[in-house]
């Protein structure tokens, strides 16, 4: 009889059992796939021996019901995206699937999901925890792929992932951007030609930031900056320009070794979430 007292060698042990085929890939996505879906998907395929892609419109983590109701929906196009990609497996399960009771857990992350997209999307961490959970937990990945462009919620699941040892490499993936900058997101869709146009204020606003930080500016005052830019086009809402710390979030005065800015806002009514990391 083998006898173990660590978890790493035990589940290495055991791994010979359960996967004799070679190492599975996921990317989980709530659908609408464009090119930084297809960077993921591309990346598991190159990586591992069977890619799962899971699509599916997480209600628990939508704290506005507009949003949940305006998620777009392009199946058929995900379907050939995803074809074309090299992906192996599709999971889109109906709601009845997914949550079989009204009733579910909550997860409290601390600190880490009450602050930036915490404070502003209350309960929207659980819902993400509660999935990417269930989602672990039916297709047990070897190595589960998230992007950049959601920086909070990466740092959530590693947290998850650490907490509750899943039995999974997450690996991030940098951000996707449109030729002229924007970051690639579903919700971008939704924008009108001149909103679209608009929404660069964003991107063009972490840059800046950037450089003014890198020559010595305080955070506070470049913030403020950054705020008087947005506030001068009546389209942008600017919810928060954080300079934050790479590991925890926890908001810096200066760039450090760890660095990054993150920021968030409305163009009309659409919100649209970009970060850039500086340091790291
Ligand atoms: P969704 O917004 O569809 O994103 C799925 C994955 O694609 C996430 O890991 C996200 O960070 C990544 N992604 C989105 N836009 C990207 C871009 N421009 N460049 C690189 N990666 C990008 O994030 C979710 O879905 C959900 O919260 C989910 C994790 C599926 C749980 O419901």
């Amino acid at each position: 009889m083998k006898i173990f007292k660590e978890i790493e060698p035990l589940r290495a042990f055991l791994k010979q059992f359960r996967q004799p085929a070679g190492l599975i890939g996921f990317v989980p996505t709530m659908g609408a796939l464009h090119a930084g879906h297809r960077a993921l998907i591309e990346t598991s395929v190159k990586e591992c021996n069977y890619t799962v892609c899971s699509i599916y419109v997480n209600p628990t983590q939508f704290n506005n019901p507009v949003d949940l109701a305006k998620y777009p929906n392009t199946l058929d196009t995900d379907i050939e995206l995803l074809e074309k990609a090299g992906c192996d497996v599709l999971f889109c399960p109906p709601h009845s699937e997914m949550y079989l009771h009204q009733d579910h857990i909550r997860f409290d992350f601390g600190l880490l999901d009450k602050i930036l997209e915490g404070e502003f999307r209350p309960g929207h961490f659980s819902g993400v925890a509660l999935v990417v959970s269930k989602l672990l937990n039916i297709v047990q990945p070897d190595k589960a792929y998230f992007g950049q462009k959601d920086f909070q919620q990466y740092l959530i699941v590693s947290k998850l992932v650490a907490d509750l040892n899943f039995n999974v490499e997450l690996i991030r993936m940098p951000i996707v951007r449109e030729p002229d900058g924007l970051a690639m997101s579903s919700r971008n869709a939704r924008l009108t030609a001149e909103q679209r146009k608009t929404a660069l204020v964003f991107y063009q606003s972490l840059q800046q930031a950037k450089t003014r930080l890198q020559s010595g500016a305080d955070f506070e005052v470049v913030k403020a900056e950054i705020k008087s830019i947005c506030e001068s086009k009546p389209e942008i809402t600017l919810e928060y320009l954080a300079l934050a710390d790479t590991t925890n979030l926890s908001p810096l005065k200066n760039v450090t070794t760890q660095s990054v800015l993150l920021i968030a806002g409305y163009v009309g009514e659409v919100r649209l979430i970009d970060n850039l990391i500086i340091a790291e």
